[in-house]
């Protein structure tokens, strides 16, 4: 959600920023703006819409300053317009500032600044807190950094904050709390940016900025300090990200990439951790609580969208094998609740960003009501994945669709494992059975890659039916999460009306939508629940509804009842999926292709919601 990106250093600032913030494009935003000092005086340049346009406004513009912030902003307070685009100036234009987050003490601020003669052009929140800070450098005559500090101890919400001061245009302030910013440190020159891919052509070393802190870079040099001004020991840390790994590599979309990628991101996210020939599994990150998760009389996963179904898989898979209660709890509703949670419970929090804020709230929550907290995160070094006790990787490697595909396979891959593992240690999964789910695991990518060879298949249908009003999923058992998640990436990035329903539930209420236009997507797999689900598709063709089944290669019943069929190989019923959620992927893919629309950044949605 929203992109930073500044740069200050030896070379033109701007064709950096502006690369950046196409690197950032797909964490969702609705317009975008660049600050600049050229010959001692402060530009700001901004514009609705994509970040081409802004490159259009800056055509002839003097582009040579060396210091430079841009920001993609997805809107919380006031519209997306040009107006309340970033970067916004303080009262007398002297001072910018760009902004990820919601300053929500903002009103009384901007009251109070209002009777000292500050005069706002936008509705942001952000101008409110550049002007409140103008102000108190003016009122104590103290340094833009103090000033800084002065008014961050004063603000509640949520930032990350970038400032420019044209009197100082060797210097960049930046601060955070709740949103995420990284600092990449080069040879004389520094960049600031949201994640780490506007950073890693230029360099590898990187610093987190932690909640809290305020960065300065100024005459060359970096300091790190907190709002009391005490002093930081910056932590590098050397990126292990590639730059082929956020490029589009000949594809399309990067969805339709990050689908193909699954059979290498799943067998990534299993890399070093589960060996079938050995039979041994072992998740280095929670070695050494793995008494806890044995011993756990309850687990609670929190999470949001499409992470919320990977914790659905995750309790049957911990019900079924480990015998543990789990509750499966959106992250939002559980921060606002008063949930009963206590020592003696286990957290697990899944999040592909590891910084979505209703997620990060939840697990303060359970940590200060003294619970042991595990992530299960893809983004290294994220926020949430140092908010938690222990995790595990998800290992994905950048995901920069907006709908979440591989980040789904790799969370239930490594959700899978930590299941076996954990009835592994208690003792109630039989050995055979053990052996058998390793073995199977291995054959995941494998299978997953015979399904995108049918990829064309799913593509006829997607012709089908690229112009229906409405789509119905139904699954039941692990294929319920499925069914969800099916339904959300339809709805996602085609904006067509889809619902997931339990099978079985159809029946209480939704099957009174069926007709002959409502094409309904059975996820029909051999599982226990196989005949009862033949029965649901019965009742569906019963009412003349048009039947896309996913079904087990070589399944001879449900190809005569049904429509449309695809088929994924056969696995063990636990493991399913990781194959049945991959035609639902491709299906949304392309029916969103073939309707013209914004795969890669659908409207009105950002990568990580860092707000609430
Ligand atoms: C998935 O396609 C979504 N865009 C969205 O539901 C996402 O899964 C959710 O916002 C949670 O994000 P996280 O995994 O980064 O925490
Ligand atoms: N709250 C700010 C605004 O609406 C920042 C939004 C963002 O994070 O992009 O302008």
């Amino acid at each position: 959600m929203c992109g930073i990106v500044a740069y200050v250093g030896g070379q033109p600032a701007y064709p950096i920023v502006v690369k950046g913030l196409k690197r950032l494009e797909y964490r969702g935003y609705d317009s975008s703006g660049v600050a600049l000092v050229d010959n001692g005086q402060l530009n700001i340049y901004k514009k609705k819409g994509k970040v081409t346009e802004l490159e259009n406004l800056m055509e002839g513009k003097d582009k040579s300053s060396t210091v430079g912030m841009g920001h993609t902003r997805w809107a919380t307070h006031g519209e997306p317009n040009d107006r309340n685009a970033h970067p916004h100036p303080s009262n007398d234009h002297s001072i910018a500032i760009i902004h990820n987050g919601i300053i929500e003490n903002y009103a009384s601020i901007r009251q109070n600044l209002l009777g000292k003669g500050h005069q706002f052009v936008s509705d942001t929140d952000t101008e409110v807190l550049i002007h409140f800070i103008e102000e108190i450098r003016r009122e104590t005559g103290q340094s833009l950094e103090a000033s800084v500090r002065i008014a961050l101890k004063e603000v509640v919400g949520a930032y990350a904050i970038v400032i420019m001061d044209q009197e100082n245009p060797t210097q960049l302030i930046a601060a955070r709390k709740g949103s995420p910013l990284v600092i990449g440190i080069g040879k004389d020159e520094f960049f600031f940016a949201s994640d780490a891919t506007p950073i890693v052509e230029y360099t590898k070393e990187v610093v987190y900025l932690d909640d809290y802190q305020v960065a300065v870079v100024s005459h060359g040099e970096l300091t790190i300090s907190d709002l009391d001004n005490l002093p930081a020991i910056p932590y590098i840390q050397t990126l292990e990200l590639e730059l082929e790994a956020i490029e589009k590599g000949g594809y399309d979309h990067f969805m339709l990439k990050e689908i193909f990628e699954q059979p290498r991101s799943i067998a990534d996210s299993m890399r070093g951790r589960s060996n079938a020939s050995e039979g041994t599994l072992q998740l280095g990150g929670l070695n050494h609580y793995m008494d806890k998760l044995a011993q756990a009389e309850r687990i609670v996963i929190v999470a949001c969208g499409t992470s919320w179904h990977a914790g659905l898989v995750a309790e049957y898979l911990f019900e079924e094998l480990a015998r543990i209660n789990v509750e499966v709890e959106y992250a939002s509703e559980f921060r606002y609740r008063n949930p009963v949670i206590g020592e003696n419970d286990v957290v697990i929090a899944i999040s592909q960003s590891g910084e979505t804020a209703d997620t990060l709230a939840a697990i303060e929550i359970a940590k200060q009501k003294g619970a042991t907290i595990f992530g299960v995160c893809n983004v290294v070094g994220s926020s949430i994945a140092r908010a938690t006790h222990a995790g595990a990787y998800t290992h994905a490697g950048p995901e920069i669709g907006v709908a979440s595909t591989k980040a789904f396979t790799a969370q239930v891959t490594v959700l899978t494992q930590i299941a076996i593992a954990v009835a592994k240690r208690k003792g109630v999964l039989q050995e055979n059975i053990y052996r058998q789910l390793l073995i199977e695991l291995e054959t995941i990518p494998e299978k997953v890659q015979q399904l995108l060879e049918n990829a064309d298949k799913v593509k006829e249908i997607a012709f089908i039916f690229t112009y229906a009003r409405n789509f119905i999923y139904l699954g039941r058992g692990l294929n319920f999460p499925v069914a969800l998640e099916g339904a959300l990436k339809l709805k996602e990035i085609s904006y067509i009306h889809a619902e997931g329903y339990p099978a079985a539930e159809m029946k209480h209420g939704p099957i009174a939508l069926i007709d002959e236009d409502m094409p309904v997507v059975f996820l029909a797999t051999k599982d226990g629940s196989y005949d009862k689900i033949v029965s649901n598709i019965q009742e569906v063709k019963a009412r003349k509804g048009r039947v896309i089944a996913i079904v087990t290669e070589g399944d001879e019943l449900i190809p005569g009842m049904v429509d449309f069929v695809i088929e994924v190989p056969p696995v063990h019923e636990i493991l399913v999926p990781l194959l049945s959620v991959i035609p639902l992927q491709l299906l949304s893919y392309y029916i969103a292709v073939m309707r013209g629309r914004n795969v890669d950044q659908p409207r009105n949605l950002a990568k990580s919601v860092t707000v609430e």
